[in-house]
C-alpha cells in the first residue's frame, strides 16, 4: 500500500501540525494521501460479504474533522447487525459502506477549524450510530468532538473497546436518568461491554449497583464495583433482588427484563432499554411510516408507565457527547473504567472475527488490530 509508506512521516509527533482545508488531504514530501485500506460492506449478509479493499478513497476532511491513523478498532454488536441489514432504511442507499464505530490511533491530519487536537497525538473515540463512513480502515475520519486523548496507561487495543459502549451507558445513566450519589442502580445484562461500563460509571458516581449476568461474569462485575451480581441462568432474579431502584438500564430489552425493570423501580425512577424499536420499525415500514410509528409506540409506553407506575420510560441510544467522553477518558486514566478484551484479530481476519461473534464463540469484546 504505497500511500501508507509514503505518508508515514506525517504521523510522527515531532512533525508540525498539518491542517487540511482544500482538496489536499495530507501532503508531505510531495506525497498525497488519497486512498487506504478499509473493510467494505458492498451488500448486507453474513461475514463472507465483508471485503478488505486496498484502494478505498479518503474523502476530503471537513473543517471540524480529524483523520486518525487507526491502530485498533473494536467490534460492536451494531457492526454485526448493520452487516446483516439492521438500519437498511438508512444505509442501503449509501452501500458500499465501511463498518465500525470505535477507534484508537494517532492523529494524521486535522481540518481547518480543529483546535483541541494536533498531528501525532494518540486519541480514541467513537462515531455515532448513523455515521456512514465507519472506522474499520487504516484511516478513520471523526469529528473533533467524537475524539479525545488516549491515556498512556491504556493500549490502543484496550482503548478501542471503550468509547462506543461507555458513551451508550453515559447517555442512559448520566444524560437521561441523571444518576446521583447514593442512588440504587440496576444493570440488567452487566456482562457485556455496555453493562460493564454502566457498572463502572455508576460506581464512579457514588451509586449502589446490582446487576444480572452469566456465571462467568460474576467475579469480574463484583470486582468492577457491583454490590450484587445475580446469575440470570441459575437464580430467580426477582427473588434475589431486594428493595427498589432509582434507575434500571436494560441492555437485554426483552419482554421479561422490561417487566422486571419497570416493576422494581421507585416512583419517579427511570427505566432505560437499549433495544428501542425506532430502527427496526423504520427498516420494516420505511422512514415515512416507521419513524412516526416508533414515536407513537414510545409515547404510548411513556404515558402508560407514568400513569400505572409513576416512572419514566426511555429508549436510549448512543450519542456523541464531548463532556461524557472527557469524563470517560479521565476514568480510564484513573484505572476506574476498563472493558476487558477477550480476543484480538488482525483487520485482515475481519470475516473470522464477525463469524466468531455471530456464532457466540467468543463471549467478550473482540478487537481488530490495524497493523
Ligand atoms: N441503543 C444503543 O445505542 C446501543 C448501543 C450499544 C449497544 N446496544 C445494544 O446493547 C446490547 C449490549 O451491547 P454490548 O456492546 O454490551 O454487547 P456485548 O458486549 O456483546 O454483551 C452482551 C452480553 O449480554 C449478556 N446477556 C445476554 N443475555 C442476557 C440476559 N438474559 N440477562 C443478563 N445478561 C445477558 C451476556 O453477558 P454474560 O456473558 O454475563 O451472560 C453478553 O456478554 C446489544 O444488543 C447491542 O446491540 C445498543
Amino acid at each position: 500500500m504505497s500511500f501508507r509508506l509514503r505518508g508515514l512521516k506525517c504521523l510522527t509527533a515531532d512533525h508540525p501540525p498539518l491542517r487540511c482545508s482544500s482538496r489536499r488531504l495530507l501532503v508531505f514530501n510531495r506525497s498525497i494521501a488519497t486512498s487506504c485500506r478499509a473493510v467494505v460492506l458492498p451488500r448486507f449478509g453474513g461475514p463472507e460479504v465483508l471485503e478488505l479493499r486496498h484502494d478505498v478513497s479518503l474523502p476530503e476532511l471537513k473543517p471540524n474533522e480529524v483523520l486518525v491513523r487507526a491502530r485498533a478498532v473494536s467490534v460492536n454488536p451494531l457492526d454485526t447487525r448493520m452487516r446483516s441489514g439492521y438500519g437498511r432504511s438508512l444505509f442501503q442507499q449509501h452501500l458500499p459502506i465501511i463498518l465500525g464505530r470505535d477507534v484508537s490511533g494517532e492523529v494524521a491530519a486535522v481540518g481547518g477549524s480543529v483546535r483541541s487536537l494536533s498531528v501525532g497525538q494518540e486519541v480514541f473515540g467513537a462515531l455515532h450510530p448513523t455515521a456512514v463512513r465507519g472506522t474499520y480502515s487504516d484511516y478513520a475520519i471523526l469529528p473533533e468532538d467524537e475524539l479525545t486523548l488516549k491515556p498512556a496507561s491504556v493500549s490502543h487495543v484496550e482503548a478501542s473497546a471503550i468509547p462506543f459502549a461507555a458513551l451508550t451507558a453515559w447517555r442512559a445513566l448520566k444524560s437521561t436518568a441523571r444518576i446521583n450519589e447514593g442512588q440504587r442502580v440496576l444493570i440488567l445484562g452487566g456482562g457485556g461491554a455496555v453493562g460493564c461500563s454502566a457498572i463502572q460509571l455508576s460506581v464512579a458516581a457514588g451509586c449502589h449497583v446490582s446487576t444480572t449476568c452469566g456465571a462467568e461474569s460474576i467475579d469480574r462485575l463484583l470486582a468492577a464495583g457491583a454490590e450484587q451480581a445475580i446469575d440470570y441462568t441459575a437464580e430467580d432474579v426477582e427473588v434475589s433482588l431486594k428493595g427498589t431502584f432509582d434507575a434500571v438500564l436494560d441492555t437485554i430489552g426483552v419482554h421479561e427484563t422490561e417487566r422486571l425493570g419497570i416493576n422494581i423501580l421507585k416512583r419517579g425512577g427511570h427505566y432505560m432499554t437499549l433495544q428501542g424499536e425506532a430502527a427496526s420499525l423504520t427498516d420494516t415500514y420505511g422512514i415515512a411510516f416507521g419513524l412516526p410509528a416508533a414515536t407513537a409506540i414510545l409515547l404510548k409506553k411513556q404515558m402508560q408507565y407514568r400513569f400505572s407506575h409513576g416512572i419514566e420510560y426511555w429508549w436510549t441510544y448512543m450519542r456523541a457527547d464531548p463532556e461524557g467522553l472527557d469524563k470517560i477518558r479521565r476514568l480510564c486514566e484513573a484505572g476506574k473504567l476498563r472493558i476487558p478484551v477477550e480476543k484480538t484479530f488482525s483487520i485482515t481476519q475481519v470475516r473470522e472475527a464477525h463469524e466468531a461473534k455471530d456464532k457466540r464463540r467468543i463471549p467478550g469484546k473482540v478487537v481488530l488490530e490495524v497493523d
